[in-house]
């Protein structure tokens, strides 16, 4: 019974402190992105820039590193990207999934 009750402890407390590395990384998004929506719409409109708003997390991650590895084209991208660090390309990635587009 004890050693129930540590593991469970354990599990929380492993588990609390994942979900607050998550939301400390949505907020670092949050700061960074304002960068993003100079050029991005945050309604998922897309006008010309494509909508980069509710993807999943791991295809953000991919096309930033595309972009960072000069793997996929475009010049202002490729140096936005190269700017970034893994750990902001992930706090963005986790912030733009979190905004779902506006119904029309
Ligand atoms: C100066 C304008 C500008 C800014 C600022 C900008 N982007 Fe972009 N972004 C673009 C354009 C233009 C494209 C399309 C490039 C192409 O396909 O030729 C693009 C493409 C993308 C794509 C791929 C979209 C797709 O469907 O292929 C992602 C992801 C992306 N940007 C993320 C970001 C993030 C994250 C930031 C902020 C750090 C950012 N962008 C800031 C102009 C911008």
């Amino acid at each position: 019974m004890r050693s129930f009750v540590f593991i469970t402890l354990i599990g929380l407390t492993v588990m609390g402190s994942r979900a607050i590395a998550t939301e400390d990384l949505r907020a670092l998004g949050e700061y960074l992105a304002a960068e993003c929506f100079t050029c991005h719409q945050l309604s998922g409109d897309h006008n010309g820039i494509p909508s980069i708003i509710g993807w999943d997390t791991w295809a953000f991650e991919l096309v930033m590193n595309e972009y960072r590895n000069k793997e996929r084209d475009s010049n202002v991208m490729q140096t936005l990207a190269t700017a970034l660090s893994d750990e902001e390309v992930k706090a963005l990635a986790i912030y733009f999934n979190s905004i779902k587009p506006k119904d029309h």
